[in-house]
């Protein structure tokens, strides 16, 4: 059932939140941070209600995903989508021009739109910076320019990525302040770390101090209603109330793929004798740690060292540190049943690190990617 549940609403909301700004949202302007946990939908709801939603009404959309590739740096994939967002732009028969001549009017007798500079400066020393290239696109579409970068967190592990930050930042005062001007820059990002990106408009030193950051919206009870719906569609019987399966969905963590699977479960155990309410919460109980698994079984397959470094992390009460001392080699040791050399941990970490369970979160601070999977590995720890 790979079909999505739309939320036409909620995006509307949300588009018109930051594109039309009541007197109460104007500090969206300053930069909207959604956080939510793995897997709850974030990056289907972005690129199927809201990137869709922001462009019928008539504004530049740049999307990016800092994760689609974690070994390319987040300025690098940054450049390469704004790029190809410009090209388009001087490419007169683009799609993306299409859309602006018929939403916006926009009249360009035939052309493309003309950049003052060589796209392939853009992002080079010397070179043509963020904030001129996206104060030409606002001018000359007379609109909105909205960048979205999914997993907005992934930026500040790295000084490169902590840079493109401040460059956005520089982006949107360079732009949004004009008196006057036709359209803003607005940047909206989200992330599977509450507390980090809370921490990326908290924190004084950060880029976007000041900006506002929600909870990610997770799926409800009409998603729930929906699916059983489809179900019933299908002939599934019997099915489940929509009580019990709502209760299901929220100790699933709000999970589509974690529901489906505790679903198709239920389908196959029919012949247990038990009602579908009774079995359906024991199978839920049961997959809830099943989204972890996958994330916990590479840490194994690293090593014992790297396990007692992941449990190190996880249990640290915020970022950890010093996982790289003497004391800490002398604990890992412990854990594993022999001497443990402070010069091991380093290639550890990192192959920890290129998994993605675990990520940097500033000098010599650590933590566990997804929040998620950290809190089932205490679960289970206890
Ligand atoms: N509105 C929806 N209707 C149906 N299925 C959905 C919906 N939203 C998400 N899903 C399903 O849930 C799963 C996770 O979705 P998605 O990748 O969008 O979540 P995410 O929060 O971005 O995850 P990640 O943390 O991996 O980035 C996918 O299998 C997706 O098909
Ligand atoms: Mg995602």
């Amino acid at each position: 059932m790979p079909e999505v549940f739309r939320r036409p609403l909620l995006a509307a909301e949300l588009a018109g939140r930051l594109l039309q700004p009541g007197v109460l949202d104007e500090g969206l302007r300053s930069g909207l941070f959604l956080s939510g946990l793995r897997r709850t939908g974030k990056t289907t709801f972005l690129r199927t209600d809201l990137v869709p939603e922001l462009e019928a009404r008539g504004a530049v959309v740049i999307y990016v995903d800092l994760w689609s590739d974690i070994k390319t740096s987040p300025a690098t994939l940054v450049q390469a989508a704004v790029r190809q967002t410009l090209s388009q732009l001087v490419t007169p028969s683009s799609p993306l021009l299409a859309r602006l001549r018929r939403i916006k009017g926009l009249d360009l007798g035939g052309m493309g739109f003309r950049f003052g500079f060589q796209l392939d400066q853009l992002g080079e020393a010397g070179g043509v910076t963020l904030a001129q290239a996206f104060t030409e696109v606002v001018d000359q579409s007379g609109g909105d320019v909205v960048l979205i970068l999914d997993e907005v967190q992934q930026a500040i592990t790295t000084e490169e990525g902590n840079q493109m930050l401040l460059a956005l930042k520089a982006t949107r005062d360079a732009i949004n302040p004009r008196p006057g001007t036709p359209g803003s820059f607005l940047f909206l990002g989200t992330g599977s770390h509450r507390a980090l990106v809370s921490e990326l408009t908290a924190r004084r030193n950060q880029a976007f101090a000041g900006a506002t950051s929600l909870p990610y919206p997770v799926l409800d009870q009409e998603y729930v209603r929906y699916v059983l719906e489809r179900l019933r569609g299908e002939g599934m019987e019997p099915l489940p109330s929509e009580e019990a399966a709502w209760t299901s969905f929220q100790t699933l963590g709000h999970r589509p793929e974690e529901f489906l699977r505790a679903l198709g479960q239920l389908r196959l155990s029919t012949s247990s004798g038990l009602a579908p309410d009774q079995l359906l919460p024991v199978i839920a109980a049961t997959l809830r740690g099943s989204a972890a698994d996958l994330e916990l079984l590479k840490v194994e397959q690293i090593g014992g060292l790297a396990t007692a470094i992941f449990d190190r992390v996880a249990r640290s009460d915020g970022p950890a540190r010093g996982i790289f001392s003497a004391e800490a080699a002398l604990s890992y040791g412990e854990a594993i049943g022999r001497e443990v050399r402070v010069e091991e941990i380093q290639p550890v970490v990192n192959e920890l690190l290129a998994a993605n369970v675990l990520m940097r979160l500033g000098h010599g601070l650590y933590g566990v990617t997804d929040p998620f999977v950290q809190e089932i590995w205490l679960e289970r720890q206890r």
